[in-house]
């Protein structure tokens, strides 16, 4: 499966950007300002990015962390690990993107104050394990938070669920012509498990001494943020 994913995100890294933008409008721009605000990062900490894809969030990280601060991204996947040294490159952003697996990460315990995974953890086969290997990564009292989509309940509920089934795979199509893979970007948002559910797999790793899920966008997105406690 995990090798599914990983060609499959290199396949589509060239057009990811643009078809973000396209499909959430932009919003996801601000769905990521609010994860570094929630993650309540100050100025000289250690971050460590996820799944950074092409690298948005560590961005945002960045400028929170300042300069005497660092980021690190980590991905699988390396077409979207060049074009985050790229981007990196273009906007002098001092950034270190390393290839690695989330299940897998090559880090000493406790070395960050945070660990962040946006929408990443979906994509990932043991995401209690995932989990652990954040916490175990970020140092006591630090903080852990996933960005990761959910289903939105009420009204827009209906309208999300034509735009999923219908306008998402036609936008894939249409611009990295790869139906496939925007199609396993609505089953996979379908089956994962949102909200309370998730906030069970934290309580799981017993890794969490508190932890919370706040609604987004009525439900598109979720933000979980927890608090690692000491071994
Ligand atoms: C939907 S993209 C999100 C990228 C970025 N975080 C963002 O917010 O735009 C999912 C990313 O997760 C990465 N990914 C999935 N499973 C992974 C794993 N086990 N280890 C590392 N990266 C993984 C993929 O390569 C891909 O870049």
């Amino acid at each position: 499966m995990s090798e599914k994913i990983k060609n499959m995100f290199s396949d589509i890294s060239r057009k990811y950007d643009l078809i973000n933008d396209l499909l959430s409008f932009g919003i996801h721009r601000k769905w990521r300002k609010k994860t570094v605000r929630m993650a309540e990062v100050k100025e000289g900490m250690k971050i460590l990015d996820i799944a950074c894809g092409t690298g948005d969030l560590a961005f945002e990280f960045r400028k929170a962390a300042g300069s005497t601060g660092k980021v690190i991204g980590v991905d699988f996947s390396e077409g979207m690990l060049e074009l985050a040294r790229l981007k990196a490159k273009q906007k002098n952003i001092d950034i270190e993107f390393i290839n690695a697996d989330a299940l897998n990460l090559p880090f000493e315990n406790n070395v960050f104050d945070r660990a962040s995974i946006a929408f990443g953890i979906r994509n990932v086969d043991d995401k209690i394990t995932c989990l652990k290997e954040m916490t175990r990564v970020v140092i006591p009292g630090g903080k852990v938070v996933v960005l990761e989509f959910g289903t939105p309940t009420g009204i827009i509920k209906y309208f999300y669920k034509i735009y999923s089934k219908f306008v998402i795979p036609l936008i894939g199509k249409l611009i990295s012509y790869d139906k496939k893979s925007y199609q396993y970007l609505v089953d996979s948002i379908s089956e994962f498990p949102y909200g309370e559910n998730f906030v069970l797999l934290m309580k799981e790793t017993d890794s969490f001494y508190e932890y919370r899920p706040y609604k987004m966008a009525f439900g598109i997105v979720y933000l979980y943020v927890g608090t690692v406690k000491s071994e």
